[in-house]
C-alpha cells in the first residue's frame, strides 16, 4: 500500500508532517509505505493524501491529523468513499485541465528519487543535448519560443546564443530563484517537488553555452528548497549527473547554492550577482549586459527557475511541441499562482491564452470571502490593477502589455469588494520605498514622496493638484528609474487610480 503526503512547505505548514505521523500510526500491521511527494498545487486541499488503487491516485483532502483513525477506519487504504475523498486525482478537473510540462512531476514523485525521476521522463532533455552540438541546443531552446518566465520574457534562446557567442575562459549559469514576488510560489515548489528537473535545466544550459559553473541563488525565506535543493545536488553528484563528467559525456559542470537575504531587490538580477559577489544588493547599470559581462565580469546565464526547469521538455520531446502551445508570441506553458482572497489557490499549469477570468472564477472559484471579485494584482507588486470588467484578457504577454497591465512571474491575487485601492496604492508606493537599493534618485525619493502625495490626495487637500502630481510622479518614475523597481512602481498606481478613481475621494466611504 502506498501512501502520499507532500512534503512541500505549503503542506507541512498547515500540518501534513503530522498527518504523515498519524498515517503511520493508525496503519499498525499494515504494509503500508508512505510517500513524502510534493504538491499537487491545489492548495485549498492541502494536506493532500493520495493512495495507490487499481482506478489510480485517490486523493483525500484537506486531511487533519485527528481525521486519520476515522479515514482509515472508513478504508483509506483501499481508496474507499469518505467525505474527505475528492476521487481519482487525475479526473479531477483542476488536474486534468492543465498542460503540466515544467511541473509534470511535482506531486507525482519523490522529489529526492533517482529511480522517480527516471521512471519519468527525467534525463531524457539532458541526454538529448549531450548528443547536440551547443549551437543546436541554443537553436533549440530558441525554436521553441521559450521567454523568460521571470517576468520579463525576454526569449531565452537569444540569452543564450548572446552568452555562448561572447568569448570567454570561464562562463556561468546563474538560476534566479529570489522568488519575491507577492502571491508567488511556483519556483519554490518546483524546487520543493521535483529539484533535479531544475538541477537538469541548469545542466542543459551550460553545455549550451559553454559554462562550468553554476549558481542556485535562493532567498532565505525558502529553508525547504534550500535544504532540498542541496540534499538534490549532492545525490546528483553521486550518480554522475554533475560535475567533471556529466553523465559521461565529458561536460564538467559544478553547481552551487547560495542564500540571499532578504532584499526584494535580489530578485533584480544584476543586484542578484552583487549578492553573488559577496556585496550588498544594489543594481547595476546595464549595459553591460549580464549575458555579456555576467557573474564576477564573466559572461553569466541568468534565468529564473521556471525558465530552466521548462528546458528539460523541449529537449526530449522537440521544440515543435512547445511551439505548438500557447498564443502570439506567448509560446508553451506559464504555471500561473492563484493567490489572495480567493477559493481555490495554488499553480494552474496551462498553455498561454487561457483568459483571466477563467483562471480566477473558473478554477479559482472567485474568492474565499465569497464577496464579489472587485481588483486582481497581475505580476506581483510591480504590476496592474485589473478590474473585473477586462477578465476576457488572453495570459499573453503582449495582450497584457497592451492594457497597460503585464503577466509578470504569472501571479495572480484576488481581492473582493471591500478592497480600497487608494490603499492599495500607497501601499505599492510604500513597498517601493521600503525595498528601493537607493541608487537613483527617483526611487528612493520618489517613492516616499509618492506615499506622501497620495495621503494629500485621500486627506482632501489640494485634491487636483496632488492628483496631477501625482501623475506627473510617476512618469518621472517610469521614464528615470534604473531599473524594474522604480520603474514599475507607477504601474499599480496608475491602475488604482484609471479603474477606482473614486477611491481616491476624500468622502470615500472606504476610508471610514
Ligand atoms: P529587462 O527587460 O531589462 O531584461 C530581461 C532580461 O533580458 C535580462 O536578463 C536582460 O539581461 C536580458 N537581455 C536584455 N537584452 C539582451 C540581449 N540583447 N541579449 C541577451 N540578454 C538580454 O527586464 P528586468 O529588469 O531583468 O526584469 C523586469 C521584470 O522582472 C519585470 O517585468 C517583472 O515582471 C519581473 N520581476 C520579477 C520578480 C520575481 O519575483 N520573479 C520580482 C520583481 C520583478
Ligand atoms: Fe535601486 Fe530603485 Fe533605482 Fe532600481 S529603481 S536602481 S531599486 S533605486
Amino acid at each position: 500500500i502506498t501512501v502520499y503526503v507532500p512534503r512541500d512547505s505549503a503542506a507541512v505548514s498547515v500540518g501534513a508532517n503530522e498527518v504523515a505521523a498519524a498515517i503511520q500510526r493508525e496503519a499498525g500491521a499494515e504494509p503500508v509505505r508512505i510517500v513524502r511527494n510534493g504538491s499537487r498545487g491545489m492548495l485549498w486541499l492541502e494536506p493532500f493524501v493520495e493512495v495507490e488503487t487499481d482506478r489510480g491516485r485517490v486523493g483525500y483532502g484537506p486531511v487533519s491529523p485527528e481525521a486519520v483513525p476515522g479515514l482509515v477506519e472508513a478504508g483509506l487504504f483501499e481508496g474507499a468513499p469518505h467525505e474527505l475523498c475528492q476521487g481519482v486525482v487525475e479526473e479531477l478537473s483542476w488536474m486534468r485541465d492543465q498542460q503540466r510540462l515544467c511541473f509534470a512531476r511535482v506531486g507525482v514523485t519523490d522529489p529526492l528519487s533517482t529511480t522517480d525521476y527516471e521512471a519519468n521522463g527525467g534525463l531524457a532533455g539532458l541526454r538529448r543535448a549531450l548528443e547536440l552540438d551547443p549551437a543546436d541546443v541554443v537553436t533549440q531552446v530558441t525554436e521553441s519560443g521559450l521567454r523568460g518566465r521571470g517576468g520579463a520574457g525576454f526569449p531565452a534562446g537569444i540569452k543564450w546564443n548572446t552568452v555562448r557567442s561572447t568569448e570567454g575562459e570561464l562562463k556561468f549559469v546563474c538560476c534566479n530563484a529570489d522568488e519575491g514576488d507577492s502571491g508567488t510560489f511556483a519556483d519554490r515548489m518546483l524546487m520543493e517537488g521535483d529539484p533535479f528537473c531544475l538541477i537538469e535545466g541548469m545542466t542543459i544550459a551550460a553545455h549550451a553555452v559553454g559554462a562550468s559553473e553554476g549558481y542556485l541563488y535562493i532567498r532565505s525565506e525558502y529553508p525547504d528548497a534550500v535544504n532540498t535543493m542541496r540534499r538534490a545536488i549532492d545525490i546528483a553528484y553521486a550518480h554522475g549527473w554533475l560535475g567533471e563528467n556529466v553523465l559521461g559525456s565529458g561536460l564538467k559542470f559544478d553547481l552551487f547554492v547560495r542564500v540571499g537575504a532578504g532584499a526584494y531587490i535580489c530578485g533584480e538580477e544584476t543586484s542578484m550577482l552583487e549578492s553573488l559577489e559577496g556585496k550588498r544588493g544594489m543594481v547595476r547599470s546595464k549595459p553591460p549586459i549580464p549575458a555579456i559581462t555576467g557573474l564576477f565580469g564573466k559572461p553569466t546565464v541568468v534565468n529564473n527557475v521556471l525558465t530552466l526547469a521548462s528546458v528539460p521538455t523541449i529537449l526530449a520531446d522537440g521544440p515543435q511541441a512547445y511551439a505548438g502551445l500557447g498564443v502570439e508570441r506567448s509560446r508553451g506553458t506559464q504555471v500561473f499562482q492563484l493567490a489572495g482572497n480567493i477559493a481555490r489557490g495554488g499553480v494552474f499549469e496551462t498553455a498561454f491564452g487561457i483568459t483571466l477570468g477563467e483562471l480566477v472564477n473558473g478554477y479559482g472559484g472567485g474568492t474565499r470571502s465569497g464577496r464579489p471579485v472587485r481588483a486582481v494584482q497581475v505580476g506581483g507588486p510591480l504590476g496592474s490593477y485589473v478590474p473585473t470588467s477586462q477578465f476576457g484578457l488572453p495570459m499573453d504577454y503582449e495582450a497584457f502589455a497592451a492594457a497597460d497591465a503585464m503577466l509578470g512571474h504569472g501571479g495572480v491575487v484576488v481581492f473582493d469588494d471591500t478592497v480600497d485601492m487608494a490603499v492599495m496604492a500607497r501601499f505599492a508606493m510604500e513597498f517601493c520605498a521600503e525595498e528601493s537599493c537607493g541608487k537613483c534618485t527617483p526611487c528612493r525619493v520618489g517613492a516616499v514622496r509618492g506615499v506622501e502625495v497620495i495621503d494629500k490626495i485621500t486627506g482632501g487637500e489640494d485634491r487636483d493638484g496632488n492628483l496631477a502630481l501625482l501623475n506627473d510622479l510617476c512618469e518621472l518614475m517610469t521614464d528615470g528609474s534604473l531599473c524594474a523597481m522604480g520603474g514599475l512602481t507607477p504601474n499599480p498606481v496608475r491602475s488604482a487610480l484609471t479603474h477606482f478613481p473614486d477611491d481616491f475621494m476624500t468622502n470615500s466611504a472606504r476610508h471610514e
